[in-house]
């Protein structure tokens, strides 16, 4: 009987290293049929000298959470809650799961996502570090309402497809519950047409020389930005009775092809100078665009806005407007003076009201094994 067992123990013995070496293989077939897939899907990178998000063509779709830290939260557990959702992006952004990913099938599709990072002030406060960023001045024409503003902590959350937005969201709040509560979440939408709410087009002078007038050159934020984001109500009721005339007036554009109203294409320079046969401004001097106009392409603001359309409100008025998002390197010297005069005599603050409001410091990007915000914590 010994032989025989010992027969049974080696045919045993084989079929397992069999098994094993067939389990093997599929496993390196498997991943490499993962690699495959996931080198034809569409990836942002994730590491690397700057966040993803910000310079990245704006994707179809977003969610901007904003974060306010729990009572007595200190740097350590700041800096646990960063490496946590540092490691959440890295995955996700590849099409991996996140660790203990509730729904690891709904990571397989990362449709462009970029997960990116900013720091309100309160999160320096909080850290015990000095704030790069400070809360913005008052404007005459803003209507801000706590509920759309401020926060220590902001994660803006960007993909061409709604689920995948919805799934990185999910996983983000999971991991922020014991650091965290959310104090507001802002959804937004794009058109490849680039259209807003009041059909403007939308994007067509924006900063491009990025060195100079998003990414910090020194100091503990080089190669990061900041980000103002803007919660700006439509009243579309009252726009929708003005006409075509005084539409295209209030902005200097026309709505057909977004053509300064002194040229022909939307790329045109727009000619501020021009007068008409009376001798007036073709562009008027509160018109949308001369007023937000920047000369020097060193102080351009990046903007990356995204449509809000949240129904009717309790009165049957349409709760819609823009996310304007705007990153510069430097608020005080690129944002503030454009909103400035704006607030002083923009023709479209009659349609046009700021209801929410945060700055960020968005630090910027990191190697692999790094976290956001290890050079300004760590
Ligand atoms: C240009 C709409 C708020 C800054 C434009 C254009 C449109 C537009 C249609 C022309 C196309 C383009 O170049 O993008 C709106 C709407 C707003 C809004 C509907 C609010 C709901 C703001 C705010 C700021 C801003 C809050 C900054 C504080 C600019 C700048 C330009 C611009 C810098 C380019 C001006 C230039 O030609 O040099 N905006 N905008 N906008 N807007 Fe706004």
């Amino acid at each position: 009987t010994g032989g025989a067992v010992t027969a049974v123990t080696s045919v045993t013995g084989a079929t397992a290293a069999g098994a094993l070496a067939r389990r093997d293989t599929q496993q390196r077939v498997t991943e490499r049929r993962d690699a495959q897939r996931r080198e034809s899907l569409p990836v942002e990178p994730f590491h690397g000298a700057h966040q993803a998000g910000v310079a990245t063509a704006p994707q179809a779709h977003a969610v901007f959470l904003g974060f306010d830290l729990l009572k007595g939260t200190r740097k350590e557990a700041v800096v646990r809650l960063l490496q946590l959702l540092t490691d959440d992006a890295a995955r996700l952004t590849q099409g991996r799961p996140a660790l203990a990913d509730t729904e690891p099938e709904l990571a397989a599709n990362p449709a462009r996502l970029t997960i990116t990072f900013g720091f309100g002030p309160g999160l320096f406060a909080a850290a015990g570090v000095r704030s790069p960023v400070a809360e913005l001045p008052a404007f005459s024409t803003d209507r801000l309402q706590e509920r759309w503003s401020g926060g220590d902590l902001l994660v803006q959350v960007c993909a061409d497809d709604t689920v995948t937005v919805a799934h990185a969201v999910r996983m983000i709040v999971k991991d922020t519950r014991s650091f965290a509560r959310v104090r507001w979440t802002q959804r937004g939408f794009r058109s490849p047409n680039r259209r807003n709410l009041m059909g403007q087009i939308e994007g067509t002078v924006n900063a491009t020389d990025l060195d100079r007038a998003v990414w910090i050159g020194d100091g503990p934020l080089r190669g990061g930005t900041t980000m103002v984001l803007r919660r700006i109500r439509m009243k579309l009721e009252t726009w929708d009775a003005a006409d075509r005339v005084a539409r295209e007036f209030t902005i200097g554009r026309r709505l057909s092809d977004g053509a300064p109203l002194t040229g022909t294409a939307e790329t045109d320079a727009a000619d501020y100078a021009r007068k008409n046969r009376l001798g007036f401004p073709v562009i008027s001097e509160f018109a949308h665009i001369r007023r937000a106009h920047v000369a020097d392409p060193a102080l351009r603001l990046l903007r990356r806005p995204y449509n809000y359309d949240e129904g009717l409100s309790a009165e049957g008025e349409s709760d819609s407007g823009l996310l304007f998002v705007s990153f510069q390197a430097d608020v005080a010297a690129q944002f503030v003076p454009v909103q400035r005069m704006l607030a002083e005599g923009d023709l479209l603050n009659e349609w046009v009201t700021a209801i929410g409001s945060a700055v960020f410091a968005v630090p910027p990007g990191c190697a692999p094994g790094g976290w956001i915000g290890e050079g300004l914590l760590g």
